[in-house]
């Protein structure tokens, strides 16, 4: 071990707490509480030991860094410093590295597993529903929604909405109605276009429909979320079926903090309860607040991109994407606050701070969350007999470290975390399919994967 190690792992053993004080009282205003979403950076003077204590000592004053010179003994510094490295080692668990994906089994703590290709070299595979049968729906964000037969063959299914295929917008969601295998109803959420004094806005919409062959008909549209707005990103999209039949719509804030997630008199940064012909479930929590918007279910969430009903007690679970770090998972309640942008475990993109808050009355803290962010998208509970050695946990795909991730679950407690499939790819998707089967989608190229369980000799 080479001396400059062996101060960090001694300054690890001696006087850790004592950085996390200075940290908290000298840093964190314009760091973030935090210090993982720190570390999580680009390092414009280097990461190494000597230099975070360069960046500390002398500060960077073009940039806005104060120096600690004077504040300071060198060995406080040095704490400091190696307190930030303990960070990035943190942060580095989710870089992967060299551990490709190399072949189609795949071992994981508790099962291997075989990954059975359903579609490759696809645009982007959003979303995924999978019937009894195992004929698989997927949507692709430039606006296709094809149906794969059980011998893998493929049907385009027309008559679906025009989409403003653009940033993160495109077709997004599809869902299947419970009773899809008699009614033949599905549903579609997707970015909407509008022109407005000749400027080209957008918002997230959802359509229900029938599908008669391969073509969609009675196609109706039961949902916009308003007001529409330039920016092309953080659509939300996710729609998921409650036990009464009401379906719950995620929309993400749109680029809009301040203006949109805290209040109540307009859609975005919100999750939505509404019944299929589009009217409002009674028991909605805003039903009768003047000035509300009626389908609101919970608010204050950046960008829901999960959503998923626990189908032993039919409570409604989401995840959305924090700034940097601060990814969430919430158990969704009624009428409830989850703080967005008031209370965050993130800071912002460019390493400053939206918030000091991490917690605050009246706001729900979430069940876990991410530092660093991993972009989780898709969510399922596994309640298949295919998986007994899963069973009530929630997958989550990462978007930004191409894996799955596991949370095994006790109550509403989070008792153990897996990061699963590692190098599979960007992951867009994971849902448990009617069939019993777990299937998970990634980009970069386009693909969709059947998750089969192998059994161990
Ligand atoms: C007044 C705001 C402010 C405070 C307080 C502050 N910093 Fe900074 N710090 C900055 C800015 C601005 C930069 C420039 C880099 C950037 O764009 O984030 C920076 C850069 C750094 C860097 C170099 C990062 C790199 O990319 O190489 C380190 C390390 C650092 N700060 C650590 C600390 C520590 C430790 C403390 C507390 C002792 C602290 N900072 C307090 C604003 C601040």
């Amino acid at each position: 071990m080479s001396p400059k190690e062996m101060v960090v792992e001694e300054v690890v053993k001696t006087d850790f707490a004592a950085a996390e004080v200075h940290y908290k009282n000298f840093c964190a205003g314009c760091h973030g509480e935090q210090m993982q979403a720190f570390v999580d950076r680009q390092w414009k003077k280097g990461n190494s030991q000597e230099q975070i204590f360069a960046s500390i000592k002398q500060g960077i004053p073009d940039d806005g860094m104060p120096s600690y010179d004077t504040t300071f003994t060198d060995q406080e510094i040095m704490n400091l410093a190696a307190y930030i490295r303990s960070g990035i080692a943190k942060t580095d668990q989710f870089k992967f590295g060299e551990t490709k994906l190399t072949s189609n089994i795949v071992a994981t703590d508790e099962v291997t597993i075989e990954l059975d290709t359903m579609v490759y070299n696809v645009e982007v595979p959003w979303s995924m529903q999978v019937l009894k049968d195992g004929t698989l729906f997927y949507t692709e964000r430039q606006g296709a929604l094809t149906m794969l037969k059980p011998d893998k063959t493929k049907v385009a299914i027309t008559g679906v909405p025009a989409v403003r295929n653009r940033g993160q917008g495109g077709l997004l969601e599809i869902e299947l109605h419970p009773d899809f295998e008699n009614n033949q109803m599905l549903f579609l959420s997707y970015s909407k276009m509008k022109m407005v004094d000749g400027k080209e806005m957008g918002t997230t919409a959802v359509i229900k429909a029938k599908l008669s062959g391969n073509a969609l008909t009675n196609v109706e549209e039961i949902f916009e979320a308003l007001p529409y707005k330039p920016t092309a990103h953080h659509y939300g999209c996710k729609l998921e079926f409650d036990k009464n039949g009401y379906l719950f719509i995620s929309v993400g804030e749109r680029g809009f903090e301040k203006e949109h997630p805290q209040f109540l008199d307009n859609h975005c940064g919100k999750v939505h309860r509404i019944k299929i012909d589009g009217t409002i479930p009674e028991d909605n929590p805003f039903v009768n607040s003047p000035g509300s918007i009626k389908s609101i279910y919970t608010y204050g969430n950046r960008n829901p991109q999960g959503l998923a009903v626990n189908p032993v007690d039919g409570k409604l679970w989401e995840s959305e994407h924090g700034p940097r770090g601060g990814d969430e998972v919430n158990l969704m309640k009624p009428g409830h606050n989850y703080g967005w942008p008031v209370i965050s475990y993130g800071i912002n993109y460019n390493g400053t701070t939206f918030t000091d808050k991490t917690a605050l009355e009246g706001m729900d803290q979430p069940i876990t969350y991410f530092v660093p962010s991993i972009a989780a998208s898709g969510m399922t509970f596994v309640n298949s007999d295919r998986y007994p050695m899963w069973k009530g946990n929630i997958l989550l795909g990462s978007l930004r470290f191409n894996y799955l991730h596991r949370l095994v679950m006790k109550g509403e407690e989070v008792v153990k975390q897996e990061l699963m499939l590692k190098n599979i790819g960007r992951m867009r998707d994971v849902t448990q399919g009617r069939d019993g089967y777990i299937y998970v989608s990634v980009e970069r190229p386009g693909a969709i994967y059947k998750l089969k369980p192998k059994v161990r000799s």
